[in-house]
C-alpha cells in the first residue's frame, strides 16, 4: 500500500532511512568492530583467498556493482570485475573455482542474471547473491549471499534497492578490508560508526530538497541532459541518468567528469543541463571544478550536487544541492538520493 503517498516510487524514497537500519540491523557492531554477514561466513576462507571477485548484473544493480568495485578495490584491495549479465553470460567467459561470483538483483528473477550466474556455478565459482527477494530463483540457486532487507520494491526507477545495494556492498567491503588487515582496527571501529549514521544523514537529505519543484520547472523543455562524477560517484551519474530516461523520458547520459572533454562538451550549449557530483571529499575535487568551469565557458546550465559547508559553487551553478559532509567511501549513499 502506497498510503499517503502519491505514488510507489515516492514512498519508497523516503522510506531509505529505514531501508538502511533494516540492512545494518544485527550485522554492523561498530564498537566492537565488527560487521556480521551470516550468509557468507562459512564461505570467507574461499573469498578471501580468491584471484577475484567477478559482480554481474543489469541496469541499475549493474551500477551498484561498480560502486561495489570501486570500494572493495580501494577498501580491501582484492581485485573485481564488474560484468552485464547479457554480455557475461554469451561471451564464454574465462572462470575457474579460484573465482568468486557476486551476482546483484533486487528481484532475484532477471533472466541474463541468473543464466550467468549458472554458467559461472557450472565451471566451479563459489557464487553469491546480493538479493531483495527472499526466496527468488537467483538466492536459491546461489551458494551463499546478502540479502538487502529493503522490502518490495513497486515504483520505477529503483530508489530504496539501489541504496541498500550500495550499502550492502559499503559493508562488504569493509568486512573484507578488515579481515585482511587492509584496514586497522581502529580505522574500521570509525568507519562502522561513520555507516551507523547514514540512516540520519539521509533523512536530511530527503528532508531538505525545496529546490525540486523549481527544478523540475526550469527544466521541463530540456531534450537531453548530462551527469557527471569521478571515481566512486561515476557509477552513481550512470544511474542518474538511467532514472532521469524512464521517469521523464528526456535522454540523459552519465559519463566519468574527466570523459566530457573527449567527445560529449561538442553538446554543450544553453540547452544542455549538466548534473555534476562534486562534494569536496572527492579525491579530484579540483579536477571538477575545472569541470565545473568548462561547462559554464560554453553556456551550459550546472546542478551541483556537493556538501552543506561548501560555498565554492553557489554563485556559478544555477542550482546547488547540498548533502552532509561524508568522508569519500560513503558519498554515493547521500548522492545517490540526490537524483
Ligand atoms: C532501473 C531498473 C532496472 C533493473 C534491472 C535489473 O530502475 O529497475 O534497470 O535494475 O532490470 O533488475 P534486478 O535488479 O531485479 O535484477
Amino acid at each position: 500500500q502506497k498510503g499517503s503517498y502519491k505514488h510507489f516510487m515516492l514512498k519508497e524514497i523516503m522510506e531509505q532511512p529505514e531501508v538502511l537500519q533494516n540492512c545494518m540491523r544485527g550485522r554492523l557492531l561498530p564498537d566492537e568492530g565488527v560487521i556480521k554477514m551470516a550468509g557468507i561466513e562459512q564461505h570467507l576462507p574461499r573469498i578471501l583467498a580468491a584471484r577475484r571477485l567477478i559482480v554481474v548484473a543489469c541496469g541499475t544493480s549493474w551500477h551498484a556493482g561498480l560502486v561495489g568495485e570501486y570500494l572493495i578495490e580501494t577498501l580491501a584491495r582484492v581485485p573485481v570485475e564488474v560484468e552485464y549479465a547479457s554480455e557475461f553470460r554469451y561471451r564464454r567467459p574465462i572462470l575457474g573455482k579460484d573465482d568468486v561470483f557476486i551476482a546483484i538483483s533486487q528481484s532475484g528473477e532477471t533472466a541474463d542474471t541468473l543464466a550467468a550466474l549458472q554458467l559461472a556455478k557450472q565451471k566451479g565459482c563459489l557464487c553469491l547473491g546480493v538479493v531483495n527477494t527472499v526466496g527468488s530463483s537467483i538466492s536459491r540457486e546461489t551458494d551463499g549471499g546478502i540479502y538487502l532487507h529493503a522490502g518490495p520494491e513497486i515504483g520505477v526507477a529503483s530508489t530504496k534497492a539501489f541504496t541498500a545495494q550500495v550499502l550492502t556492498l559499503t559493508m562488504l567491503a569493509l568486512k573484507l578490508a578488515g579481515e585482511r588487515g587492509e584496514l586497522s582496527p581502529d580505522e574500521l571501529k570509525a568507519k562502522l560508526h561513520a555507516c551507523s549514521r547514514l540512516p540520519n544523514l539521509v533523512r536530511r537529505v530527503l528532508e531538505t530538497q525545496s529546490q525540486v519543484v523549481q527544478m523540475a520547472r526550469t527544466y521541463r523543455y530540456a531534450s537531453n541532459f548530462l551527469y557527471l562524477g569521478r571515481g566512486f560517484s561515476f557509477p552513481v551519474a550512470l544511474e542518474g541518468a538511467l532514472k532521469l530516461k524512464e521517469i521523464s523520458y528526456i535522454h540523459a547520459e552519465g559519463y566519468p567528469a574527466a570523459e566530457m572533454k573527449h567527445g560529449p562538451i561538442a553538446l554543450i550549449d544553453a540547452f544542455m543541463p549538466v548534473v555534476v557530483i562534486a562534494p569536496r571529499s572527492d579525491t579530484n575535487y579540483m579536477k571538477l571544478l575545472s569541470n565545473i568551469e568548462e561547462v559554464l565557458a560554453r553556456n551550459g546550465s550546472v546542478i551541483a550536487i556537493t556538501d552543506e559547508g561548501n560555498c565554492d559553487l553557489d554563485d556559478k551553478c544555477d542550482f546547488v544541492i547540498k548533502m552532509p559532509e561524508v568522508e569519500e567511501f560513503l558519498v554515493p549513499l547521500l548522492a545517490g538520493d540526490c537524483l
